[in-house]
């Protein structure tokens, strides 16, 4: 298929970007749209030009590294999909293409398609996490957890910390990410211990790092690759409001 592409290039955050127009032809319906860019560098590169800059790595919808929005969708046209994961069956020939990076206040470009998402980093390094030793591995059924808390919890750790749920919202707002990530260990008892502090770092370290507030509008979720529902941002307004009563009780006694 013949392909046209235009692309965000930028030199760096300080510096205004703009499209670079690129044509394409006999690209592979069958090639992965991560292929297609390598397609697209290889001919800049015979050119003598600069490679587009884009962030990649498993290439298995596992690491949450590939970061494009397409045709103004971040990761693209299909639904739980990751831009890896996505192939250009899913365009025609002749389409033009627009490639754009993470737009967020909070994600600053460092190239072309690839931002800053530091920011991610800080919310988990503000809760994500447990402190107690856990040693070599426990026996799955050494602590029993009722199944459906087992399920809910696995949902909520699917999120790979991608960013197209800040990248999609209106608000920039994390609380699609953070919310998955506080429940995932909230809803455990190997969690539970630190559940209060969890959610009060990580919703502070969100609100510090610029992301805005979530006002419903639900463009995380579509987005979302792994399918993370809203009901986990109800649940760290819950978490997190329990949190707030207990913490000034407790001062208070
Ligand atoms: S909630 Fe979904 S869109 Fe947001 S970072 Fe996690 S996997 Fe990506
Ligand atoms: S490159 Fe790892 S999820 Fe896409």
């Amino acid at each position: 298929m013949k392909l046209h592409l235009r692309v965000w290039r930028q030199k760096n955050n300080d510096t205004p970007g703009g499209f670079a127009d690129y044509d394409l032809n006999d690209v592979s319906e069958e090639s992965s749209f991560l292929e297609m860019l390598d397609i697209l560098n290889e001919e800049l590169i015979e050119k003598g030009d600069m490679p587009v800059a884009f962030d990649h790595d498993c290439r298995e919808g596992i690491c949450g590294m590939c970061s494009l929005t397409i045709d103004g969708n971040a990761h693209g046209p299909e639904r739980a999909t990751t831009v890896c994961q996505l192939h250009m069956r899913s365009f025609k020939d002749g389409d033009t293409i627009t490639i754009e990076p993470w737009r967020a206040k909070a994600f600053p470009v460092i190239k072309d398609l690839v931002v800053d998402r530091t920011a991610f980093d800080k919310v988990i390094q503000a809760g994500g996490f447990i402190t107690a030793r856990t040693g070599s591995a426990p026996d799955a059924n050494e602590i029993p957890i009722p199944k459906p808390i087992a399920d809910k919890a696995m949902d909520a750790a699917a999120c790979i910390g991608c960013g197209a749920c800040v990248a999609a919202c209106p608000n920039g707002s994390a609380m699609l990410f953070t919310s998955a990530k506080s429940s995932q260990l909230n809803m455990l008892p190997q969690g539970k211990a630190e559940k209060d502090t969890r959610v009060i770092g990580m919703v502070g370290a969100m609100d510090e790092a610029g992301f805005g507030n979530c006002t419903n509008y639900g463009e995380c979720q579509s987005v979302c690759p792994k399918e993370i529902n809203l009901d986990f941002i109800a649940k760290m307004n819950r978490d997190y409001a329990g949190a707030k009563v207990r913490r000034f009780l407790n001062k208070a006694g």
